[in-house]
């Protein structure tokens, strides 16, 4: 079977500060799963199975995916979602400066655009590429972002895009899609760190 593997990047400074966006380094615990994913990923490809990294261009995945021995590729595609003005803030202190906007967002966080930055439902229009190039693939394992995992789990689950934003996908955890016909079968591993 060909399988393709999602993982957020370990956790970053930023998580720790609970701000958004930015390209902040992993914090030490994230390192510590990036230590660890190499194990975590032998147990389920062996040595013979060919398999490809595939990260966003920002510094938390490329430093998730360090210690991994396979071929890499980083794709501006995969990039978190653009916060735009809220680039850096804390939720708190989007509520404080654009009380509208996080309001928007609540009502529809699907649609809504952050000042300058993206939706979900534009982050899922960037992915195409991305989804059209994932379907010509072997075995890839994705090294990205909360938000646009979100989508491309939506997408292999046959959720509707809608939902997309409420997709679970939790901070150092391995999850396993296995697309077949009908249906996608999903494994979630989760690093003890
Ligand atoms: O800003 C990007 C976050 O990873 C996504 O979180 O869409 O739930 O605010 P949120």
């Amino acid at each position: 079977p060909r399988y393709i593997w999602l993982s957020r990047h370990g956790e970053s400074q930023y998580n720790l500060e609970g701000k958004i966006g930015g390209d902040a380094d992993l914090s030490e615990r994230g390192f510590k799963y990036a230590q660890k994913l190499p194990d975590l990923v032998k147990q389920y490809i062996k040595d013979h199975e060919k398999l490809t990294v595939w990260t966003s261009t920002l510094k938390r995945t490329k430093q998730t995916a360090q210690y991994l021995t396979y071929p890499k590729k980083s794709w501006k595609a995969l990039d978190e979602l653009d916060a735009g003005s809220c680039d850096g803030l804390t939720y708190e202190e989007i509520a404080e400066r654009f009380p509208e906007d996080f309001k928007a967002r609540d009502d529809n966080k699907f649609e809504y655009r952050y000042r300058g930055g993206e939706s979900y439902r534009d982050v899922i229009i960037r992915l195409e590429p991305i989804i059209m190039e994932l379907e010509n693939q072997e075995n890839i394992l994705i090294i990205t972002h909360q938000a646009v995992l979100r989508c491309i789990y939506a997408y292999f689950m046959n959720v509707p895009q809608e939902e997309s934003p409420w997709m679970s996908i939790p901070l150092h955890t391995l999850i396993r899609l296995e697309p077949r016909a009908y249906e996608t079968l999903v494994t979630r591993i989760k690093a003890d760190i």
